[in-house]
């Protein structure tokens, strides 16, 4: 009775664990819509992960659109490069969908500098030009992976990690991006650092970059 009830366990538990590697565990994406659509009520004063829906009644076609991807950005600023957002700002229709695109130019040596996006991965595709791109990773600590890609190529930028394209060439750039969420969130390192409003004191910059306090008062001064 007692190898017969061992056994019966036994089986249980193999079950238990196919099933599990089969469907337990592993969560890739966000969970499953519950409705086809939740286009962003801009005028709701409802506090929610995201935004409260309209009322279906006013939703319309133009809640789907964007135009304008076709215009270069203005490329006239310190880093030499812009970015043109389509995001659940631009279009409400992406509210609680969990994807959204950019535009990005580079002048000439433009860069878009270290930053990360807290809540999306990036597929980056290169339109036009050819552009130095790399992130460094948290595990294994700081590893910097870089390449360059030309005009067709694709590169991704893993969710929330540090990453930078860079215009090495004598010719303008484009590129497309798409990122899995409706409000990837933008944090430029430098600007986070040195340019946060109030500023961090000197004592603890100078301490986490090792470097004399003046050293970091001047970098302030640039922000
Ligand atoms: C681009 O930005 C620069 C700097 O802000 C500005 O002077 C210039 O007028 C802008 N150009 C266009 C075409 O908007």
């Amino acid at each position: 009775m007692a190898a017969i009830r061992a056994s019966f366990l036994l089986a249980a538990a193999a079950l238990l664990a196919l099933w599990c590697s089969d469907h337990g565990g592993v969560v890739a994406s966000d969970p499953s819509h519950l409705q086809d659509l939740c286009v962003a009520d801009k005028a709701s004063t409802v506090r929610v992960n995201g935004v409260a829906c309209k009322d279906g009644e006013d939703v319309a076609a133009e809640d789907f659109f964007f135009s304008g991807l076709h215009m270069a950005g203005n490329t006239t600023n310190k880093q030499g490069s812009a970015v043109t957002a389509v995001n659940v700002a631009q279009v409400p229709g992406l509210n609680t969908l969990g994807i959204s695109l950019a535009r990005i130019d580079y002048a000439l040596h433009g860069l878009n500098p270290p930053h990360t996006h807290p809540h999306a991965t990036e597929i980056l595709t290169v339109l036009e030009g050819s552009l130095y791109v790399g992130f460094v990773t948290s595990n294994p600590e700081n590893k910097l992976f870089t390449k360059v890609i030309n005009k067709g190529d694709v590169f991704v930028f893993p969710k929330g990690l540090v990453h930078f394209q860079f215009n090495y060439r004598t010719t303008d750039a484009v590129a497309i991006v798409a990122l899995s969420s409706q409000n990837p969130g933008m944090i430029t390192v430098a600007n986070a650092v040195f340019g946060s409003k109030p500023s961090i004191t000197d004592d603890i910059l100078a301490n986490a970059f090792q470097v004399e306090k003046t050293v970091v008062d001047q970098i302030q001064a640039k922000f």
